[in-house]
C-alpha cells in the first residue's frame, strides 16, 4: 500500500474502499470485511449512507488492529452547524462502535459550514478526530474556511475521474497542502465508462482492466481514490494496482477524456443546492 502524509504529519492509504450506496446492512458489512481481507486498510462512509453501523461491525470483526485502520466519516447539511456538528460525531462513533475517527469531512458546502468546522476542530483538538477536511469543496471555498479559522482542512474530498479532471483544483490544493481524494472513480459508470475505447486499449496494453486502469491513473497522479464495489471478485481486482505503471504516453492519452464538466450534479449550481437543502428544509 502507498501512503500520503497530510498537513499534521498523519498517514492516509492512497486508495480506500467506499460504502456509498450499499444500505443493506449485510451486504455493506460482507464487502466491508471483503475489501479489508484484500488488503484496503481506509473505508469511507458517512451519516448520511446510513451504514456506519455495519461498517463498525466489520472493523470490530476482522482482527485488524483498530491503527492499522483509517476510517473516514461525513457529517451532512442537516447537522451543519456547530452543535449539529457535535451531535453528528458522537452519533457515528456511536454507530460506528469506535473511540476515535481518523478523518472527520463536513460532507458539502451547504449549510453553517463555519460552524460546523469549529466543532470538528475542537474534537481534533481534544484527540476525537485525527484529521479533519472537507467534500465537494472549491478553492474560493477552501481558502474562506481556511483563512478565518484555525486549522486548515488536510483533505478535500472531491468528483474526480477520467470525465472531470480537475488538475488546476488538485494544484490549488497541493500548493495549500491540502490532499485531493477523489469519489466516484469510475464516474459510477457513466458515458460507458468500462468501454471507453481509450481506456480499453490502454487496460489491453497492460493486461489490466479498464477499473484498474482508471484506479492506476489516480494512484500516479497522486490522488488518493475510492471505489465502491459489492461484488467480491470486484472487490478483489480494484486493489490489484501497484504492480504495473502506465506510461507517460497512456497519462496523456486519458487526458483526452477530460471534459471538464461533473457527470452527477456540480455541487456548486444553485439547483444543486436547492435539492440538497430540500432533504432537511422545505421551503425551496
Ligand atoms: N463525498 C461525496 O459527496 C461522495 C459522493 C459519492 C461517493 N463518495 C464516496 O466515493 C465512493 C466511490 O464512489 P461511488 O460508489 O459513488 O462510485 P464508483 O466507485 O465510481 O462506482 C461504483 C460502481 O462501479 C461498479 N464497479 C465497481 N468496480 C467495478 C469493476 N471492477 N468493474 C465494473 N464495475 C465496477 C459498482 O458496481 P458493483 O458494486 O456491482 O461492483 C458500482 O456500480 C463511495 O462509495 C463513497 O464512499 C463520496
Amino acid at each position: 500500500m502507498e501512503f500520503v502524509t497530510l498537513n499534521n504529519g498523519v498517514k492516509m492509504p492512497m486508495v480506500g474502499f467506499g460504502v456509498f450506496q450499499i444500505q443493506d446492512a449485510d451486504t455493506t458489512e460482507k464487502a466491508v470485511a471483503e475489501a479489508l481481507r484484500t488488503g484496503y486498510r481506509l473505508i469511507d462512509t458517512a451519516e448520511a449512507y446510513g451504514n456506519e453501523e455495519a461498517v463498525g461491525k466489520a472493523i470490530r470483526n476482522s482482527g485488524i488492529p483498530r491503527e492499522e485502520i483509517f476510517v473516514t466519516t461525513k457529517v451532512f447539511i442537516n447537522h451543519m452547524s456547530y452543535e449539529g456538528a457535535k451531535e453528528a460525531f458522537n452519533e457515528s462513533l456511536r454507530k460506528l462502535g469506535l473511540d476515535y475517527i481518523d478523518l472527520y469531512l463536513l460532507h458539502q458546502p451547504v449549510g453553517d459550514t463555519f460552524g460546523a468546522w469549529r466543532a470538528l476542530e475542537e474534537l481534533y483538538k481534544a484527540g476525537k478526530i485525527r484529521a479533519i477536511g472537507v467534500s465537494n469543496f472549491k478553492e474560493d471555498q477552501i481558502a474562506n474556511l481556511s483563512i478565518f479559522n484555525d486549522v486548515v482542512p488536510a483533505v478535500n474530498q472531491i468528483e474526480l475521474h477520467v470525465f472531470h479532471q480537475k488538475e488546476e483544483q488538485q494544484a490549488y490544493q497541493t500548493s495549500k497542502g491540502i490532499v485531493t481524494e477523489s469519489w466516484g472513480a469510475f464516474a459510477e459508470g457513466h458515458n460507458n465508462v468500462f468501454s471507453n475505447p481509450v481506456l480499453v486499449d490502454i487496460a489491453q496494453k497492460h493486461g489490466k482492466t479498464v477499473a484498474q486502469v482508471m484506479l492506476r491513473w489516480q494512484l500516479q497522479r497522486g490522488v488518493v481514490s475510492l471505489s465502491k464495489s459489492a461484488n467480491p471478485e470486484r472487490v478483489r481486482q480494484n486493489f490489484d494496482i501497484f504492480d504495473f505503471e502506465l506510461s507517460e504516453d497512456d497519462m496523456n492519452h486519458i487526458k483526452t477524456l477530460d471534459t471538464k464538466t461533473s457527470v452527477f450534479a456540480d455541487h456548486h449550481e444553485a439547483s444543486t443546492v436547492e435539492l440538497l437543502a430540500g432533504f432537511v428544509f422545505k421551503k425551496f
